[in-house]
């Protein structure tokens, strides 16, 4: 473990270069840095050093059993790194990455298995983001790297939440304020002619023009989708707004939209996600929403679902796993 953790403003329009180079030749060292991705911050270990990597499951408290992603660049030979590059593989890659999707495909020899969890196949994605792009470029190796936040825990959408879980427990915060897209990255398992959703994410499923088979929450090939995940600490519900029931009587903090705004009955606060026609907006501040709620001890937080299609199913995914699956009224 650090005893102390530095933080360093950077700005991806204009990127200090010694910067970029100091942070890489802490993870080429062996030391983790949390870094910005167009998602959520991520924290970053040299993908090939096994320490590194058993590092990061330990100062996030995860469970050895759920492996983690890899992130390369665009233009990183991959050989060795993935053992095949399909030609699914290569189209999906050409026409979403740099981007929010996450590949899983058979696992290569220069890849650990401690990173895959003891799986054999591997997690990988190219994030875009000036920052990320630069610190892997500099790096020239996969950087193997979960959400920077305590397991179970809402991922950080800024560097504040990542110090609020990870001050002491990481060498470095590269700070480049709010990440924009919000949310995780869509993970699919590539099969021959087909795709296996394991993720719903930012990238909206329909956008891959590709056959999409909803994974199974049984699926052991998904390891990390746990019911309860992504929790704030106040205890929480969902409510579907094709199934209005009473709130309880105790009151609490509403999460709605800007077009079901309404009274709110005694000791309930009415609290706006943004607009449901405008999700992109909702995605990127739900998380910062939910620490900061949750700072404030409200005695529970219902939420209401979106029941839209597109990123609608990831952010509704993201609010019920934050209620443990609680349904209001269900
Ligand atoms: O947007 C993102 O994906 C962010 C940023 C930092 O890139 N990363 C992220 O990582 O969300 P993490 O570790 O919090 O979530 C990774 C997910 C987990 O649900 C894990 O189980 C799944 O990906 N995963 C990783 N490797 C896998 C594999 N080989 N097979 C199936 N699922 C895998
Ligand atoms: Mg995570």
């Amino acid at each position: 473990m650090s005893f102390v953790t530095i933080r360093v403003r950077v700005d991806p329009d204009n990127i200090d270069g010694g910067v970029i180079d100091g942070a890489a030749d802490l993870l080429r060292g062996g030391g983790l840095v949390a870094f910005p991705t167009e998602t959520v911050y991520g924290l970053g270990c040299l993908a090939e050093d096994s320490v590194a990597v058993d590092r990061v499951f330990a100062v996030k408290e995860r469970p050895q059993h759920d492996p983690l992603i890899i992130h390369v660049t665009r233009s990183m030979d991959l050989t060795g790194v993935v053992a095949e590059q399909s030609a699914l593989f290569r189209s999906l890659a050409a026409r979403h990455w740099p981007g929010p999707l996450t590949m899983v495909v058979p696992r290569g020899p220069r890849i650990p298995p401690t990173v895959t969890a003891g799986l054999a196949t591997v997690a990988i994605r190219a994030p875009a983001h000036p920052i990320a792009e630069a610190l892997i470029e500099a790096v020239g190796a996969p950087v193997a790297a979960p959400s920077a936040n305590l397991f179970g825990r809402v991922s950080p959408t800024t560097a504040d939440h990542v110090l609020e879980d990870l001050a002491g427990r990481c060498d470095l915060v590269l700070d480049a304020g709010d990440t924009t897209l919000g949310i995780e990255s869509t993970v699919v398992r590539l099969e021959s002619d087909h795709v296996v959703v394991l993720r719903h994410g930012a990238l909206p499923v329909d956008e891959l023009d590709v056959e999409c088979i909803e994974g199974s929450a049984r699926d052991s090939e998904s390891p990390g989708q746990a019911v309860r995940h992504y929790s704030p600490l106040t205890p929480m519900a969902v409510m579907d707004p094709r199934n209005r029931v009473p709130l309880p009587p105790d009151g609490g903090v509403y999460l709605g939209y800007d077009e079901t705004a309404r009274p709110m009955p005694e000791g309930w606060e009415f609290f706006p996600l943004g607009s449901r026609s405008s999700l992109p907006g909702v995605a990127a501040r739900l998380y910062r929403v939910l620490r900061s709620i949750d700072g404030r001890q409200p005695t529970m937080i219902v939420a209401e679902l979106t029941s839209r299609a597109g990123l609608g199913r990831a952010i509704d995914d993201r609010l019920t796993r934050a209620a443990s699956g609680h349904v209001l009224g269900a």
